[in-house]
């Protein structure tokens, strides 16, 4: 069964544009727990939340009460800075997402240049093994980058789908290819295969193609939806067209 993972960054970026100087008043509101909760509540598998060194949305506290109240895994998306991992090692997420963070950008925009950074990639990841936390890196369908996945220790790949979201016809055809090539590549390495990025009830049929996913991260989508059908309903609606995928 493929499973679901709800990125909520954007309960939190309505919650700061609001309360960036009190995001933990009693005021503070939309409240990332309760968003959180009404995710389970319709099935999701997983919350995700990203920690930007910039604190844009979510923050340190959001992180602690999400490890400390879901019922779910948490999935922490993360860049591989000190700071940021030594966070990572006093919460101790179910699962680490680890990402390339630029400032300037409005979202993540590329995969990791896994080879370029192996060393430190290699030597977070294996602190964050020995603290019981799966580690996943964020690729795009780049055979030699999901090799340097397997070679630096990590446990899953999150290929990028961005590209996918954003093409159409004969070029959507031709990322779909690139993205089954990488996860078979990464299924035979033995490691997870999960996507991730501008994935929609539209398009997301179209990736399942794809074998080997276990795990879709999915946020603006479902966080935009919720606006007019509400959150619960967004990710159920969600859940139903993932129901298709055959593996
Ligand atoms: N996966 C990763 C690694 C991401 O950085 C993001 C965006 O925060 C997502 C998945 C979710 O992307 P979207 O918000 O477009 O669904």
């Amino acid at each position: 069964m493929l499973h679901l993972g709800v990125n909520i960054d954007h309960v939190a970026t309505l919650r700061q544009a609001r309360y960036a100087q009190m995001p933990d008043s009693i005021n503070a509101e939309p409240l990332i727990l309760e968003a959180a909760r009404e995710c389970e509540a319709a099935g999701a598998h997983s919350i995700t939340v990203h920690l930007r060194a910039d604190r844009r949305h979510i923050v340190d506290t959001d992180v602690f009460l999400l490890k400390k109240e879901l019922s779910v895994q948490l999935n922490l998306e993360m860049g591989n800075t000190p700071e940021i991992v030594e966070i990572a090692l006093r919460v101790r997420p179910d699962f680490v997402c680890l990402v390339p963070e630029n400032r300037q950008e409005i979202t993540t925009e590329g995969g990791l240049d896994v080879t370029a950074h192996a060393a430190a990639l290699k030597e977070t990841t294996s602190r964050l093994k020995t603290n019981v936390t799966r580690v996943s890196y964020f690729v795009d369908p780049v055979l030699e980058d999901i090799h340097a996945c397997a070679d630096c220790g990590a446990d899953m790949v999150e290929l990028h789908t961005g590209t996918f979201a954003n093409s159409f016809g004969k070029e959507r055809e031709a990322e779909v290819q690139r993205l089954c090539a990488a996860a078979e590549l990464a299924h035979s390495l033995g490691l997870q295969v999960n996507a991730g990025h501008g994935l929609t009830t539209q398009n997301v049929r179209d990736l399942f193609a794809v074998p080997y996913l276990a795990e879709l991260n999915i946020g603006h989508h479902l966080v935009s939806r919720a606006i007019t059908i509400g959150l619960r309903e967004s990710v159920r609606e969600m859940l139903v067209v993932m129901g298709g995928y055959g593996g």
